[in-house]
């Protein structure tokens, strides 16, 4: 077998600016066993459509202000990654809700990075919430995608300190920073086989996990 179909086909969906996209396509370079077959974004002129460019990466736009209602935009959105013929979809700073039967199409081979230490702060504005709440510790975690919005079981998390005096983009800049590690280390797990949902658990090593890992 040669090197590319060793390859994990991973398609990423993006809806900004793409610095994880970009850890993810550099981690790829290095020779890990996935490669990006495609990046797509429901925003047009996002600097990440950019970063997969300046990587030959095929990228499409699917506006999601172009449709009437989820079903359809999902429905299109199925299509463009099937196209690519993934065998993972990574959502990585992609800001839109997805439908069960979207969710239902990709169980087990679809993550999500979300900037919080989960199940503590899902949904938006993660790092304002936390400042609110004085939290001592926030941070990032991987999880399966399942229809729970940010709910679906977590792999792996990186944590953070929050330090006296921080700001929104102070937290923001030092978690997105771990994002950047943690991210591309779980797809490679799942791209060397270790890691699997069954039952609407995480399985690592072909053990049902007790904790998510911590990175
Ligand atoms: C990251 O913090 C990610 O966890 C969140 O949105 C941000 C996207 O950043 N979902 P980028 O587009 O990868 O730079």
């Amino acid at each position: 077998m040669n090197k590319m179909e060793d390859e994990l086909p991973v398609v990423v969906l993006i809806s900004g600016g793409g610095t994880n996209l970009q850890a993810l396509i550099d981690t790829s370079a290095e020779g890990q066993p996935f490669e990006i077959r495609g990046v797509i974004s429901n925003r047009p002129g996002v600097h990440g459509l950019q970063r997969a460019d300046a990587a030959d990466i095929p990228t499409q736009v699917i506006d999601h202000t172009a449709f009437p209602d989820r079903e359809s935009f999902d429905a299109a959105l199925a299509d463009a990654i099937e196209a690519f013929g993934p065998r993972l979809i990574v959502l990585a700073g992609f800001m839109r809700i997805l439908t069960n039967d979207f969710v239902d199409r990709f169980a087990g081979r679809m993550l999500n990075i979300h900037p919080s230490l989960l199940p503590a702060f899902q949904g938006l504005h993660t790092h304002r919430r936390a400042l609110q709440a004085g939290v001592g510790e926030h941070g990032a975690s991987v999880h399966f995608v399942t229809s729970e919005l940010d709910g679906g079981p977590v792999i792996a998390q990186a944590r953070v300190p929050v330090l006296s005096g921080d700001t929104e983009s102070d937290l923001a800049a030092r978690v997105l920073e771990r994002e950047h590690r943690l991210l591309p280390q779980v797809v490679k797990w799942f791209a060397q086989g270790k890691l699997q949902l069954r039952d609407d658990r995480v399985w690592f090593e072909d053990s049902p996990l007790q904790a998510p890992i911590q990175c």
